[in-house]
């Protein structure tokens, strides 16, 4: 077989259900697969804990900012081959997944020095290729380049619907429309910042995601995989 490695980047709004698509081809084709809003969350959590958010002022940018150095971030890689976000070697992946972390986390990644410093490392993650990464700007911004791109549409409700279930499922006490009114604030943050905001690469294939099953959208990205990478064993099941 004659594949070559590439880069993969999948872009989308908030709660599209990228990460498990992400997630799940980067497992079939044996990649690395980096969840890069996780490190903007690690970020955030950061911030929360050191008081360097408040309800009344938002985010104290030149205290994070100075900050930014010292934070580490990173993945660790668990015995059933899942990944845990780390921050400073801790294990923080269930506390960047919480509503108070998504409130703040595009505040947060709106900062360019934030952004700057993210996505050295993530371009960095991706020098050897053979990775999976998505996010909001990997396709515009952290691998222009990459052979694969996609770009996730899907509607406020259908992920607004799907983050809520996902929450009610962790026990997390939170209304539908507080899940809704998150999605559409952070889809208007993302969108409108000056640093790489959410937009669509030119040259991304677009996977409208309210109507596909996962397993279509899993076999639509292994045939898109295999057309870009030369695998043609790909589509084997
Ligand atoms: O999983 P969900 O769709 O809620 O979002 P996420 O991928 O965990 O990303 C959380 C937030 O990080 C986004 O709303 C963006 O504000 C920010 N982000 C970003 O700015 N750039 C990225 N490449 C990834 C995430």
């Amino acid at each position: 077989m004659s594949a070559k490695k590439i880069v993969i980047a999948i872009d989308g709004f908030s709660s599209s259900g990228k990460s498990t698509m992400a997630r799940q081809l980067a497992r079939r084709i044996g990649y690395v697969y980096v969840d890069s809003g996780a490190m903007y969350r690690a970020v955030t959590l950061h911030a929360l804990r050191g008081g360097i958010v408040n309800p009344v002022s938002g985010v104290d940018r030149p205290r994070l900012i100075a900050d930014l150095p010292s934070l580490a971030i990173g993945f660790a890689l668990q015995p059933d081959g899942s990944q845990h976000t780390t921050l400073n070697g801790e294990d923080v992946e269930k506390e960047i997944r919480t509503m108070e972390v998504s409130s703040w986390v595009s505040p947060v990644a709106e900062i360019p020095e934030v952004r700057h410093r993210l996505v050295a490392l993530q371009q960095e993650y991706g020098r050897d290729k053979g990775i999976v990464m998505d996010g909001r700007d990997i396709g515009t911004t952290v691998f222009p380049h990459a052979e694969m791109k996609v770009f996730v549409n899907a509607s406020p409700e259908v992920r607004a619907e799907r983050r809520y279930k996902e929450l009610q499922e962790k026990g997390t006490p939170v209304s539908y429309e507080e899940v809704l009114a998150n999605v559409r604030e952070r889809d208007h943050i993302d969108s409108t910042r000056a640093e790489s905001p959410l937009r669509q690469a030119e040259d991304a294939f677009v996977l409208d995601n309210d109507r596909l099953t996962r397993e279509q959208q899993l076999d639509t990205l292994l045939k898109l995989f295999a057309s870009r990478s030369g695998a043609d064993a790909a589509t084997d099941k």
